[in-house]
């Protein structure tokens, strides 16, 4: 071989090696599953200023303000329709659904927010503990999402969870947003066989060009 056909060699290796790499860092990196934030929680049947919450016609409403965030820099997100599910717990023993929202499916760009602002009529909350300082309720996220990257196409579960305090007022105690997490078991790290398979794939090149 020439000196000069040694050099195209080594370039064009170098660019293969380049190419592999982009190709597998941007296509084929783990997407992160997307975030469940509860900004505002408000049930109106626990404000105790306002008159009508000691009554049996207590408005039974809660009012919510979820964030559906997609953190991936590279990659969109299918949602399967959203169920979110309001449990109210008045004691240890006890946890009841008392309400149910569902998100119609949606396509989300990376890097992008929906804020889901809703009321719910839910059954049962009034009035149960009135004279406690706060009020827990559950609130579950459930839905199977995919990504626009051919490797996490198909759609894996996404089940998250949080307790939500709720004061006096009526609004939840905390100021900030409440995110929720997994509780519990997942389905694990998905198509890491496909990573691993490219990165032999792209060895194996480099060791044939060299
Ligand atoms: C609680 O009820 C009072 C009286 O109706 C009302 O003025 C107040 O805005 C309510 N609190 C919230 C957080 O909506
Ligand atoms: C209950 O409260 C919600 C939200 O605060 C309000 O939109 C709704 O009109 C109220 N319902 C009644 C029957 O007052």
């Amino acid at each position: 071989m020439t000196n000069c056909g040694r050099c195209w060699c080594i370039t064009i290796s170098i660019l293969a090696i380049i190419t592999a790499v982009i190709v597998v860092c941007v296509y084929y990196t783990t997407p992160s599953d997307p975030t469940f934030t509860i900004n505002d929680f408000y049930v109106s049947a626990l404000n105790l200023s306002d008159i009508s919450s000691t009554t049996t016609a207590a408005n039974q409403t809660i009012f919510f303000d979820m964030k559906l965030h997609n953190t991936n820099t590279a990659m969109g997100a299918y949602y399967d329709p959203v169920k979110i599910t309001f449990s109210y717990i008045p004691n240890i023993k006890l946890t009841f659904v008392v309400g149910e929202y569902t998100v119609p499916k949606f396509f989300q760009h990376n890097k992008k927010s929906m804020h889901v602002r809703e009321s719910v009529v839910t059954r049962g909350i009034a009035p149960y503990n009135r004279m406690l300082k706060s009020s827990v309720f559950m609130v579950q996220v459930s839905t199977k999402v995919g990504f626009t990257s051919p490797a996490y196409r198909k759609k894996g579960r996404v089940v998250v969870v949080a307790n939500v305090w709720v004061g006096q007022t009526g609004e939840k105690d905390l100021k900030k947003g409440i995110k929720l997490f997994e509780n519990g078991v997942g389905d694990g790290p998905r198509c890491l066989s496909i990573q691993m398979e490219l990165l032999i794939v792209s060895i194996a090149t480099l060791f044939l060009i060299m």
